[in-house]
């Protein structure tokens, strides 16, 4: 973990901005191996810092796994709320920068949102030449056509509007309207869009896994810490 100055440090983990950082260590309420710390200059280690005798939350960087409810948006715009990002504690919130999610799940879609405020993480997991596979959990109006498997997995399905085919997909049948989904991609609505695609209506759409990662442990409206290697697997 690089050192930062003290006054950045503060900035940067939510406390406080960079001009009002010289009140607070007057204050002498940072320190570290039991040294108060009162230079905004002095390069110091997040992990072994204490801001008012407390450690930071996420010295080294923030990656989380969140269970979304429906009816939260990934959104920063206050007309949609309620917003995921008003859900989160305000102090991680102050953070600079502050913590996003990796991609969006529409409002009305639950499960496995990843939130981080590493913007090398986003681009990691949103890119798609990283090839993250996302596992969904549909259940749709009508009995799904068994041919509707062959053609989620030919790469040849287009999606309203787009001239550049999906990508093969997994479908696994779990019953007549229900079934399982495994994208390689994330285009807007997409898990909607296929099967709209093909006169279904999805009416529950739930995210179960991304990557090697599942909501195992992680109960609805909870958040747990993971990382890389729980996504990319071994
Ligand atoms: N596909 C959708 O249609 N919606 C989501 O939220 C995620 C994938």
């Amino acid at each position: 973990m690089p050192m930062l100055r003290a006054d950045q440090l503060l900035s940067r983990f939510g406390f406080c901005s960079r001009r009002e950082s010289s009140a607070w260590l007057h204050a002498e309420r940072l320190s570290a191996a039991g040294v108060i710390i009162d230079r905004p200059e002095k390069r110091i280690d997040p992990t072994s810092v204490l801001v008012d005798g407390k450690p930071l939350e996420f010295p080294e960087g923030m990656l989380l796994a969140y269970h979304k409810p429906t009816g939260v948006t990934c959104s920063h715009n206050p007309s949609e709320a309620p917003l995921i990002y008003d859900i989160l504690p305000p102090a991680w919130m102050r953070r600079q920068p502050p913590p996003e999610t990796i991609g969006r799940l529409d409002k009305e879609t639950s499960g496995l949102i990843l939130l981080t405020d590493n913007g090398a993480f986003v681009h990691r997991w949103s890119s798609p030449r990283h090839e993250t596979a996302k596992t969904y959990e549909v259940t749709v109006d009508a009995d799904i056509p068994p041919d509707l498997v062959a053609i989620f997995a030919s790469g040849t399905l287009l999606l309203d509007g787009e001239s550049k085919p999906c990508r093969p997909a997994t479908l696994t049948l779990t019953s007549p309207r229900t079934a399982t989904v495994r994208l390689l991609e994330g285009r807007y609505h997409q898990v909607r869009r296929m099967f709209a695609a093909h006169s279904l209506t999805v009416t529950r759409l739930h995210r179960s896994g991304v990557g090697a990662l599942t909501l195992d442990g992680i109960p609805e409206g909870t958040w747990r810490e993971v990382q890389p290697v729980d996504i990319d697997g071994p």
